[in-house]
């Protein structure tokens, strides 16, 4: 069978030759009921009979991969689809570095593997959950889609990573496999996994935020794991690695229109001063400050996904090949990691310093380094359009300190450029950096939906071209 091409004549495509391996087949086919209903209860609301125009990948062929089309979202292929094997793959770091990357679990580290796999399968149909009311408020038919797009690739990671939870892990597999079913985003009793991914979604800016910020993480988590020694992990991120840059995408471009549609609004009316709230807020669109602030909620809640600067179990995931660091194989060192310090931000005797720590240790703290560097670009391309319209403000993220519930800061408080405070402190001058209620309400009365095509909410700017090279009043969605 040709790699590239994806078998499409069974229930679910794929490109792992499931029509010969009754096993697991059969093992998916009974799971998928489960993921229907589960799509039923907890996707996107209200928008189920809906024609979304939405992308499927047919094959992992970087230069043709996916077809757009009108879809039903529920009669979406979810597929599993893992990018071409590399001849002679050697596993690229750790203790096994150099010997033939593992085509079957290896024994000794399968706890550990079948432990990354859920996690990393736990936060796709999360986020799924998270944003299904959202349709109901699209700024646009434009944006729906894209949301849409996002929630039914989100289904498809689900699926990847169940296909090697039943395809390599037994029974046990098969009883994750199901747990990934039963948790819900922010239940009591039955939460995901991920501080994250239990937090509420409420409004699009909130969308755009996660996409940008808690997408990103995920991009980062898929980039380590597309290092796996373990060859059918990496081929799987690898390929959700494509459809994940389209996540970024719609966070990035949705928080650069918003901030665009508020500069051009405070210009026309004349208004240069851009903590003049008020003002601004009775143009329709949302003020930087206060976009600001859920920039700092959003960033610190991904800080947390990163785990603890300083952890063993990283060092263990790396050590046994099983996770690898963000573009291992462009970093010039021996990729074992056994002698070399990396700096990690810690707070001694009520100081916040930069302290050495043994590399292997650190490599949360060091993937975490590499993810505010990629978050940097992107505010910086933001900043650009505030500077286009002549505004004075700079967007900017958060000290590392700020407002975390994991690692070495967790039981402190920090300001946003990282002076420690008390509790009272804290409590009294919280409402000037993360969204207030009164905040809150005002963006949620703003969520007033459009879906004329081509018309887009007062607050969020067009975007510069269309899906897909669609023309601007192209009918992304037809509402059922
Ligand atoms: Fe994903
Ligand atoms: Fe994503």
């Amino acid at each position: 069978m040709n790699i590239q091409q994806v078998d499409y004549n069974g229930l679910i495509p794929n490109n792992v030759g499931l029509s010969t391996d009754v096993r697991v087949k059969r093992a998916l086919e009974k799971w998928h009921p489960g993921y229907i209903n589960w799509w039923h209860d907890m996707g996107p609301e209200g928008f189920q009979e809906s024609l979304v125009y939405l992308r499927t990948a047919v094959s992992v062929d970087p230069k043709g991969w996916a077809v757009f089309d009108y879809v039903r979202m529920p009669e979406y292929r979810w597929g599993i689809l893992l990018a071409p094997a590399a001849e002679g793959r050697t596993i690229p770091f750790g203790a096994h570095k150099g010997e033939p990357a593992w085509q079957e679990v290896p024994g000794e580290y399968r706890a550990m593997l079948r432990r990354l796999i859920v996690i990393q399968g736990d936060t796709e149909p999360a986020s799924v959950e998270q944003q299904r009311h959202l349709g109901k408020t699209a700024p646009s038919l434009y944006d729906m889609r894209n949301l849409f797009q996002v929630n039914v690739e989100e289904g498809r990671h689900l699926w990847a990573m169940v296909y090697l939870l039943h395809k390599y892990f037994g029974a046990d597999g098969r009883d994750e496999a199901e747990g990934l079913l039963q948790r819900r985003s922010g239940d009591v009793d039955t939460p995901r996994m991920l501080g994250a991914f239990n937090e509420k979604t409420p409004d699009w800016l909130s969308f755009f935020m996660f996409t940008f910020f808690v997408d990103r993480d995920g991009k980062m988590q898929l980039e380590a794991q597309a290092q796996s020694g373990f060859d059918p992990l990496s081929r799987t991120c690898r390929f959700m690695l494509t459809e994940e840059a389209h996540h970024m995408f719609v966070g990035e471009t949705g928080i650069g229109r918003t901030v665009q549609r508020t500069c051009e609004a405070m210009v026309q009316a004349g208004i240069d001063d851009p903590y003049n709230i008020d003002a601004i807020r009775k143009l329709g669109v949302i003020d930087l400050p206060t976009i600001q602030k859920k920039l700092n909620l959003h960033y610190s809640l991904a800080l947390d996904l990163f785990g603890s600067e300083v952890s063993t179990n990283a060092a263990n995931a790396f050590n046994s090949g099983l996770k690898g660091r963000f573009q291992e194989h462009r970093l010039q060192d021996d990729h074992q990691l056994q002698s070399d310090v990396y700096p990690v931000l810690k707070l001694i005797n009520g100081d916040i310093k930069r302290v050495d720590e043994p590399a292997l240790t650190a490599l949360n703290m060091r993937l975490r380094d590499d993810y505010t560097n990629d978050c940097s670009k992107g505010v910086a391309r933001w900043n650009k359009i505030i500077e286009a319209t002549g505004i004075k403000f700079q967007l900017g993220l958060p000290h590392v300190a700020f407002r975390r519930n994991i690692g070495e800061f967790r039981d402190i408080e920090a300001s946003p450029t990282g002076e420690l405070l008390d509790t009272a402190a804290w409590q009294k001058r919280k409402d000037e950096w993360v969204p207030s209620q009164a905040d809150g309400d005002f963006i949620t009365g703003l969520m007033q939906p459009v879906v004329e095509p081509g018309k887009f909410a007062s607050w969020i700017a067009p975007p510069k071209v269309g899906i897909d090279n669609k023309p601007g009043d192209f009918e992304y969605v037809k509402i059922a």
